[in-house]
């Protein structure tokens, strides 16, 4: 990777400037996009394209719109482009949050297509489209587009430059044909994604679904033992490639040891030295299973009173998309739940809840993967989630537990985390006591294999893969063209 230079076109910023009222302070989002794609990044040159959505962002970027990042040790640039808020609402909030978010996971929230959201889509594709094809200074470059907010680019930027290799990345599930047949405009998501080299999904099980969804609702021809679309002179591969985490994480340099930080956040939160403690690290978004967590928690303590008292369970929640109403309902309902368990069983001081409802930023979220006993993920529906991945990376003292809904794609690459079905409530509070209960060695060896997959499987490796994979493509399009 090193030393290559790529585009990334992503709506999610790595850096956001803010303006606060000690002056402008730079975040680190919470998105598993940019926790995979940053180190990347970091270790090619090039510049990422994203929308620049913080208060101080237009005054640290330059008259082009760029800024050099990392602060302090400039590796790449950011190129932001900035969106109306019509188009904020129309393309982000409306088509890409409300539309294709809850379509492509399988959360029970009912999709909302609006033709004006659309419209906004098809124009902000467009206008990023441009914006990358303003960057490239070759004929041939190497574009990574991410996610389901730019379905459209491939199409757009290949019609632009025709030589480019365009790698693109869906980051969440892809689901069935006749699911994905509830879209008004499926055919022309489908057509723009196929501007593609490559189309990468997080399992194998999501390729197959977007082939079906390509043999269902288009005429490409299909190349089965290729896996590949043919469209005239065109292919583009349709490859699972898992996504994952830097390794080393770079946020554990300057961390403390695990003790110290068990000590430090149980001082941090007024709990006893030995309280026993769960860790839930989250957008506050439905598709996670909040809800079903916390009803986990209380199912734990009515099963098994010996932990009453003694485990609490503390759940990061990062605010998101909350102008939309589902989001705003979600928070509502959380906050309620958690107050309730901790009516049912907390007492004095002791409360088996803590919900601490904002931003963290990496090095706090980490500090609480290391004083944690175990951590649950509990998501309903998700691509991967790279949450399981870091309490990995985080654990180098090789002990604590991860329990893992069965439902997202991590659960395929760690299959030494318990695995549990999150709406199971008996069976995720019983999996949560036996996390509590399990002897070290146990743990270590859980944890050992853990860290040796996501050690070897890390992001370097995905990245590598697809570029392997886009170099073989080049050169059988040079040969047969
Ligand atoms: C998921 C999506 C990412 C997105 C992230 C955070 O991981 O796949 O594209 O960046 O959620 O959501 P947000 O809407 O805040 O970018």
């Amino acid at each position: 990777l090193e030393g290559e230079r790529v585009i990334i076109l992503a709506n999610r910023e790595p850096y956001i400037h803010e303006k606060t009222p000690d002056g402008v302070k730079v975040l680190h989002p919470a998105s598993g996009l940019v926790t995979a794609l940053e180190p990347v990044m970091r270790a090619c040159s090039g510049v990422w394209v994203a929308h620049g959505s913080g208060s101080a962002d237009k005054e640290t970027a330059d008259a082009r719109a760029h800024v050099k990042v990392p602060p302090g040790e400039e590796s790449y640039s950011l190129r932001r482009v900035w969106l109306s808020e019509a188009e904020e609402n129309g393309y982000y909030y409306g088509f890409s949050n409300e539309g294709l978010w809850p379509l492509c996971h399988v959360a029970h929230a009912r999709p909302v297509f609006r033709a004006e959201d659309w419209e906004h889509y098809v124009r902000v594709n467009r206008k990023f489209a441009d914006a990358v094809c303003e960057e490239v200074d070759t004929e041939d470059p190497i574009i990574l587009v991410q996610d389901y907010h730019f379905a459209l680019a491939p199409r757009m930027i290949r019609e632009r430059l025709p030589r480019a290799t365009i790698l693109t990345f869906w980051h969440i599930p892809w689901p069935s044909a006749e699911r994905i047949g509830i879209c008004p405009w499926r055919e022309e998501i489908i057509q723009g994604l196929l501007g593609s080299s490559i189309v990468g999904f997080h399992t194998q099980q999501h390729c197959n679904n977007f082939i079906e969804a390509v043999d269902t609702f288009m005429e490409s021809r299909i190349d089965r033992e290729a896996n590949a679309i043919v469209q005239g002179s065109r292919r583009s591969l349709v490859r699972p490639y898992p996504i994952s985490i830097e390794w080393p994480v770079h946020w554990l340099e300057e961390l403390p040891s695990v003790g110290a930080c068990r000590r430090s956040v149980r001082e941090e939160l007024g709990l006893p030295e030995d309280a026993l403690m769960g860790v839930g690290i989250d957008r506050l978004d439905y598709t996670k299973g909040i809800e079903e967590r916390l009803q986990a928690v209380d199912a734990l303590l009515t099963r098994h009173p010996e932990f009453r008292g003694r485990f609490t369970f503390v759940q990061l929640a990062a605010p998101s998309r909350t102008k939309i109403a589902r989001y705003r309902e979600l928070n509502d309902r959380v906050e309620a739940l958690a107050d309730e368990i901790n009516a049912r069983w907390g007492g004095g001081a002791y409360r088996p809840i803590v919900l601490l409802r904002a931003h963290h930023e990496p090095p706090t979220v980490f500090r609480y993967y290391r004083a944690a006993e175990l951590c649950y993920v509990s998501s309903l529906h998700d691509g991967m989630n790279l949450v399981a991945k870091e309490f990995v990376a985080a654990r180098d003292d090789e002990n604590g537990v991860l329990v893992l809904s069965q439902f997202t794609g991590a659960a395929r690459d760690l299959t030494e985390a318990l695995i549990v079905n999150p709406y199971d409530l008996g069976q995720a509070g019983d999996a949560m006591a036996a996390a509590l209960r399990m002897p070290e060695e146990e743990q270590r060896e859980r944890m050992l294999s853990m860290r040796r997959m996501v050690s070897e499987f890390n992001v370097y490796r995905w990245a590598g893969r697809m570029l392997v994979d886009a170099a073989e493509l080049r050169r059988r399009e040079r040969v047969s063209g």
